[in-house]
């Protein structure tokens, strides 16, 4: 036996003043993405905002049903909107935003297991990770460089071959 370490270096902002223009910008298309969320249920509203490659910027939240099994997370609605709009586009940077109606969120929220896994494929199929920024209403933000880091010894289809 041998032990062996994993760890991974990501970046700390403590305001989104410090972070690029194009961060800023997707941050705020993020914001923005959360008037579109329908979370009558949870009354936690998530936006998601993707840079394409070519700097088109595509996003979604969350989308709640009664039937609470189904409701679709705001990442993964974004990456289908992305698949739906852009066929094969690059994703180069996905920001996420929350919002509570019940508590005041200032810490960055990181995506749910099944939605790690769905940005794991993607950047599978687009043989690139993608910038991955996570900031709660306002307060400080996360910056990941790829989904691995959210996920690591993930299932991937090459185990299907
Ligand atoms: N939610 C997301 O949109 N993304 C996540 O990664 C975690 C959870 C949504 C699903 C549900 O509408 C609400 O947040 C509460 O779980």
């Amino acid at each position: 036996m041998n032990k062996r370490t994993q760890s991974f270096e990501y970046e700390w902002f403590e305001s989104a003043d410090d972070l690029s223009p194009q961060d800023r910008e997707l941050l705020q298309a993020a914001r923005d993405a959360l008037s579109k969320a329908y979370a009558p249920y949870s009354h936690f509203q998530v936006g998601a905002a993707a840079r394409l490659e070519d700097g088109r910027i595509i996003s979604g939240a969350n989308q709640e049903n009664a039937a609470y099994p189904m409701c679709l997370c705001a990442e993964r609605v974004v990456l289908a909107a992305v698949e739906s709009e852009a066929p094969g586009a690059v994703i180069s940077a996905l920001a996420i935003r929350v919002h509570s109606a019940k508590h005041p969120v200032s810490e960055p929220a990181a995506p749910c297991g099944a939605c790690r896994q769905v940005i794991h494929e993607k950047e599978q199929r687009q043989r690139a990770p993608m910038r991955i920024l996570l900031q709660g209403e306002k307060g400080p933000v996360i910056a990941l460089q790829g989904g691995k880091d959210l996920l690591p010894f993930a299932f991937g289809g090459e185990f299907l071959l």
